[in-house]
């Protein structure tokens, strides 16, 4: 049948910021943390209870949908996308934050139909920022219109990195290459801890670029609509179309700065979702 996006969105919204309310409240207390894939790739009991609350909720009201959420992929669920209406969220993007009670933190859902993007929410609700998006209608902080900076130069670009969760040698010298080369081409850069934030921030015209290799694809999947209907552009880190399984992405605020940017970067190939 056809989708009414406005209930998605309205429906999402509600729920996350139940959630909110529970991340605001558990980020001052003690945390309960579980190491997944390295000894710093972390999971609390909270990013569970989200997971929770969101996927319940969803399939409550739309029964039909799918979902990838990032801790019932880890729970051993696969990560199967389709055509079907699929919800993917991130319950707590920038869990090591949220782990330190650094405020830089942000619960993401998006939802994507015939492998496109839709609808997109991303709730840091410590610092009560709320990104939104849907598709064709402009991307939004706490209800006010956002843009991408429009810089297309690298020597003035404040650009956004991270190191993230693998300690794997390879990946590692990967980032640690990366930071070199662009280091002394560019205003500064940041390490944030939160792919999902560094693109909203390059959305709202906050930093101008932002490139990660190892991310998932519930990192990237709300924000890559609040990316482009901020008017940025989001890329494979090479520089060709993104592809949400494939681990790897570069997001900017023009398509001039996005070339600059994959031509200086030594690629990696991580395992696709
Ligand atoms: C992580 C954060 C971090 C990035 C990692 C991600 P999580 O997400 O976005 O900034 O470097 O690659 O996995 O695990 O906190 O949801």
């Amino acid at each position: 049948g056809s989708i009414n996006i406005q209930e998605c969105f309205d429906t999402a919204m509600q729920l996350v910021k139940t959630a909110g309310d529970l991340v605001r409240d558990a980020i001052k207390k003690k945390k309960n943390i579980e190491t997944k894939s390295s000894a710093v790739d972390l999971v609390t009991e909270s990013d569970k209870a989200v997971e929770k609350i969101m996927i319940d909720g969803l399939s409550n009201a739309f029964p039909d949908h799918k979902f990838i959420g990032e801790e019932s992929v880890s729970a051993g669920e696969k990560c199967v996308f389709t055509d079907d209406p699929t919800w993917i969220i991130d319950p707590i993007d920038g869990t090591m934050n949220f782990v330190h009670s650094f405020p830089h933190t942000c619960i993401s859902v998006g939802l994507w139909i015939n492998k496109d993007a839709e609808v997109a929410i991303v709730y840091n609700p410590v610092l009560n920022q709320m990104f939104t998006a849907l598709k064709g209608k402009g991307a939004f902080l706490n209800g006010e219109k956002i843009s991408a900076s429009g810089e297309t130069d690298l020597s003035t670009s404040l650009i956004f990195a991270e190191v993230g969760s693998s300690r794997d040698p390879e990946k590692m010298n990967t980032v640690i290459t990366n930071f070199t080369t662009l280091l002394p081409r560019v205003h500064g850069m940041r390490a944030m801890g939160s792919c999902t934030l560094n693109m909203c921030y390059v959305a709202m015209g906050g930093g101008d670029a932002y490139f990660e290799f190892g991310i998932h694809a519930w990192d990237t999947a709300a924000a890559y609509l609040v990316v482009k209907e901020a008017g940025g552009i989001v890329v494979d880190t090479e520089g060709g179309t993104f592809d949400l399984m494939r681990r790897r992405v570069l997001c900017a605020s023009t398509q001039e700065l996005a070339e600059k940017v994959a031509k200086l970067l030594k690629q990696y190939q991580p395992e696709r979702d």
